[in-house]
């Protein structure tokens, strides 16, 4: 690959994506040994997808030229205090991800690499798509309100959602 530079934040957002498919299915597993089956077929589901995240990247930046490093991963975290944090916690995450395609798009620009800047557009449009998807979870949470009994409404929520994925 041409920019030295790109490829490093190519490979810099591999770690991202990857450790994004081990989060979700950090929670994923989380979910299911809670008993909110709905929940955590929507999650690991969604775990899979970031995985296909990362294997794009992979393949992209092998296909140019470059090396895509698997990288070790720090551990998500094992407990999560109900089901809405986790989907709290998504949402922040997202946005990181959603910087982090940023800043790589930036780096392209910089670097004048315009056919990884126009291979990006994928990702920045699938942020959207996500950012979108995560906030219409909160929103619904916030509609139902995080009492306790509402665990079950918005895991079956999740469950029609997982049986009728929108990407
Ligand atoms: Fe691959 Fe959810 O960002």
């Amino acid at each position: 690959m041409k920019s030295k530079n790109v490829e490093k934040a190519i490979n810099e957002q591999i770690v991202v994506e990857a450790y994004s498919s081990q989060l979700y299915l950090a929670m994923a597993s989380w979910c299911e040994k809670q008993g909110f089956a709905g929940a955590s077929r929507f999650l690991y589901m969604h775990s899979d997808e970031e995985r296909m995240h990362m294997l794009k990247l992979v393949h992209y930046l092998n296909d140019r030229g470059g090396h895509a490093i698997v990288p070790a991963l720090k551990a998500p975290p094992k407990e999560y205090k109900d089901i809405f944090k986790v989907f709290e916690d998504i949402m922040e995450h997202e946005e990181y991800v959603t910087a982090s395609i940023n800043k790589l798009l930036e780096v392209t620009m910089k670097e004048k690499d315009y056919n990884t800047a126009n291979f990006l557009q994928w990702f920045v449009m699938e942020q959207v798509e996500e950012e979108s998807v995560f906030r219409g979870i909160l929103d619904k949470i916030s509609l139902l309100g995080k009492e306790k009994g509402m665990f079950f409404l918005i895991d079956k929520e999740l469950d029609g959602m997982a049986a009728a994925p929108v990407a």
